[in-house]
């Protein structure tokens, strides 16, 4: 049986997945008033991705017949002083994220909760993944420096690359 502590806290999941989602969506249209199409497509591709965490998250939840509890979104941030500096809220996101899953897996495991253990496990590897990802990104902005066109056509080989 799930509990009532581990119910609550993926549903604040849910809202930290879809908080995510929308300071992606808020980074990628930062890019599109800079003209930097592929930091634009790869943000948009971020978010979709955040909105599917929420949405396995969600499926999880009625799997096991607990209820969905649907939280407000933190308005995100709008403007940032530099590409790098969107970059760093991206990955310091992820950090927290990483966090938030790791707290969920901690629960698990003094729960004796294995079906949502197992379940955390795919996230888990996500995060390794996603942090991974953020920091070549941040790495390869302090690269490029002022030039961010070389940035946008670094990420449009990845973006091509994914697909
Ligand atoms: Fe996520
Ligand atoms: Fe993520």
């Amino acid at each position: 049986m799930i509990s009532e502590a581990m119910i609550k806290q993926i549903n604040a999941q849910i809202a930290n997945e879809f908080g995510a989602a929308h300071k992606y969506l808020a980074i990628a249209c930062f890019f599109d008033d800079l003209a930097l199409p592929a930091l634009t497509a790869f943000f948009e591709k971020q978010s979709d991705e955040e909105r599917e965490h929420a949405g396995k998250f969600i499926k999880y939840l009625r799997d096991v017949n607990a209820r969905v509890t649907l939280h407000q979104i933190t308005k995100p941030e709008a403007s940032w002083q530099t590409p790098l500096d969107a970059i760093q809220t991206a990955l310091d996101s992820e950090l927290t994220v990483t966090k938030q899953i790791n707290d969920l897996v901690d629960l698990a495991i003094k729960e004796n909760d294995h079906a949502t253990r197992g379940f955390l496990n795919w996230f888990v590897s996500e995060q390794v993944e996603e942090v991974s990802t953020m920091t070549t990104l941040r790495d390869a902005a302090k690269l490029a420096g002022q030039d961010y066109l070389r940035l946008n056509a670094y990420v449009r080989h990845w973006n091509t690359e994914a697909e």
